[in-house]
């Protein structure tokens, strides 16, 4: 198959290049990224020299661009977004922009050229917090944040033009993600690359939100499942089945690194913070996908490749991420 794969310079799109070029060799892959604070280069440094791989910097709010990269594809897979919860309290215009009318933007081209697939890459935030049962796929959205509600927003429009011009639209709604390549402004490379220089780990609230976390990894294989098993018009979850809280996974850091609990340093709440996310993905089982990695191997080999990568984080975290992170955490402390 052909892919354009939007956001493939960010932490998870570049995952998920290196998986689809590894595994399915007569694949080929454009990747179009408009290389915003969270797109990295060095994130697919190694794929460059892979014929079949093309690399496009664009914006997925431009129809020209988008035009020209959707053209010669046989699926269009969306995983560029505006991610990160505490900067959409800061600045939700950049999210709808992007979330919501990249996403019109990218199912416009998808129409126009009759792809054979377009995958909406969403997140479990859209459904909001559960203190009871994880959610299956017909629940109600109860988004929290402005990135969540833009999210949600973006998966609408995506089944909107399913229903109203039939674009083959399929939706993956995935729990919290971790791994290499993670733009350190998330809670476990935070964490990780704080921990290592002995900086403070700023918990927010009491520290028990829970969320299930899912290897990078089995998050990219379920994309690839669906890309090709998955039935048109409908919607998937990816869990991880490996529900925590914060302050479980903050000490499971400080064990792998053999770092003080006195790093942790409790900050004011998250306006908004949803309690706890969880999932149901019997529907994605029924496809034949299970995650494949435990989640205490999967997060100690996180830890490893923080430790040993130095050269890829330093630099973020010297530069536009110092900014951010002063004013962020400056108001929580
Ligand atoms: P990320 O922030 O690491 O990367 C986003 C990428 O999109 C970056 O390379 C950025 O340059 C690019 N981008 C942003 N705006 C763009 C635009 N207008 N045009 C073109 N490119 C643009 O994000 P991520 O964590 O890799 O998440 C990828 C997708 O997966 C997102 O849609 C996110 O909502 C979804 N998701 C993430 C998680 C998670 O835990 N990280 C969980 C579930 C779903
Ligand atoms: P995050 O990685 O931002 O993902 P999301 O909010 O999309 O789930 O945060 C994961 C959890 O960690 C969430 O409950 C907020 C919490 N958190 C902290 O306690 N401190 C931090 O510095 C960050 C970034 C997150």
């Amino acid at each position: 198959m052909r892919l354009l794969v939007t956001g493939g310079c960010g932490f998870i799109g570049s995952n998920f290049i290196r998986h689809i070029l590894h595994a399915h060799p007569d694949d080929r892959v454009t990747n179009l990224d408009k290389l915003t604070y969270a797109g990295n280069p060095e994130n697919v440094r190694d794929l460059e020299r892979d014929s079949r791989y093309a690399f496009i910097r664009g914006d997925i709010c431009d129809p020209e661009i988008v035009d020209r990269a959707a053209k010669d594809a046989d699926a269009i897979i969306n995983f560029a977004a505006e991610t990160h919860v505490d900067r959409s309290l800061l600045d939700p215009g950049a999210f709808i922009k992007t979330d919501v009318d990249g996403t019109r933007i990218l199912l416009e081209a998808a129409r126009r050229y009759g792809h054979q697939r377009y995958i909406q890459i969403s997140t479990d935030e859209v459904y909001g917090s559960t203190a009871g049962a994880p959610f299956v796929e017909t629940d109600l959205l109860h988004p929290s944040s402005p990135y969540a509600a833009s999210k949600a927003g973006g998966d609408l429009m995506a089944l909107a033009y399913a229903a109203t011009y039939g674009v083959p639209v399929i939706i993956t709604r995935a729990s919290n993600n971790f791994g290499p390549y993670q733009y350190p402004e998330k809670l476990i490379p935070l964490f990780i690359t704080n921990a290592i220089d002995d900086q403070p780990l700023p918990l927010y609230g009491d520290g028990l939100n829970v969320r299930d976390w899912l290897a990078v990894e089995d998050h990219c294989e379920a994309v690839d499942v669906v890309l090709r098993k998955g039935t048109i018009g409908e919607i998937y979850n990816v869990g991880g089945g490996n529900e925590r809280n914060n302050l479980e996974i903050t000490e499971m850091i400080l064990r792998g690194l053999n770092k003080p609990k006195s790093l942790i340093k409790p900050v004011a709440d998250r306006p908004g913070h949803d309690r706890r996310y969880a999932l149901n993905a019997d529907k994605l089982a029924a496809l034949g996908f299970r995650p494949r990695r435990r989640f205490d191997d999967a997060l100690r080999a996180t830890i490893d490749w923080y430790r040993t990568h130095e050269s890829w984080w330093r630099p973020i975290k010297s530069g536009e991420f110092r900014a951010y992170y002063e004013t962020q955490y400056g108001q929580r402390s």
